[in-house]
């Protein structure tokens, strides 16, 4: 076994130190030792966008990091998307009523890549959502759903703060 090495990190904005393993994977560091089970693992190959967090603001899949690569870093989980009262963000409320989930497991995935394109495009086109969730595989709901709750999450978004579009307050 390998010395564990100490990290710092700042996940949805707390600050964490660790000494973890260097084979630990950033998502089971994420899930085990922070417990924040809302980072979902599917094929741990990444081929299928469930363990997809933000790492200094861009969508990365965790299962495909280690954790000692991510000190330093800020992270942002499914758990940092809503607000401190338990209010859904935008994107959450607009899969709820738009029926952009079924079973839910890839949800948490796809609400991340999708958070990261409206920081980006708060007005995207449909080849713009096709293209950032290219990555992210849903094996129940079909996709049609999925992209018409991000269209409806753009304009939730823009409806709320023109000025900053993605962002919910906390
Ligand atoms: S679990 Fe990471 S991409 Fe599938
Ligand atoms: S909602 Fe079940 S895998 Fe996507």
């Amino acid at each position: 076994m390998t010395a564990p090495r100490p990290i710092r990190l700042t996940v949805n904005g707390v600050s964490y130190e660790a000494a973890v393993e260097p084979r630990t994977t950033l998502v089971d560091f994420l899930r085990q030792d922070l417990g924040l089970t809302g980072t979902h693992v599917g094929c741990e190959q990444g081929a299928c966008g469930a363990c997809t967090i933000l790492l200094n603001g861009q969508a990365v899949r965790s299962c495909l990091m280690l954790a000692v690569q991510a000190d330093g870093a800020e992270v942002m989980t499914v758990e940092g998307l809503g607000g401190r009262d338990g209010a859904l963000h935008p994107l959450q409320q607009a899969f709820m009523e738009e029926h952009g989930l079924q079973c839910g497991f890839c949800t948490p995935g796809f609400l991340m890549s999708a958070y990261e394109l409206l920081q980006q495009h708060p007005q995207p086109s449909d080849d713009e959502i096709k293209e950032a969730l290219g990555g992210n595989l849903c094996r129940c709901t079909g996709y049609m759903a999925i992209m018409k709750s991000v269209r409806v999450a753009a304009t939730k978004l823009r409806a709320a703060s023109p000025a900053a579009a993605g962002t919910v307050e906390k």
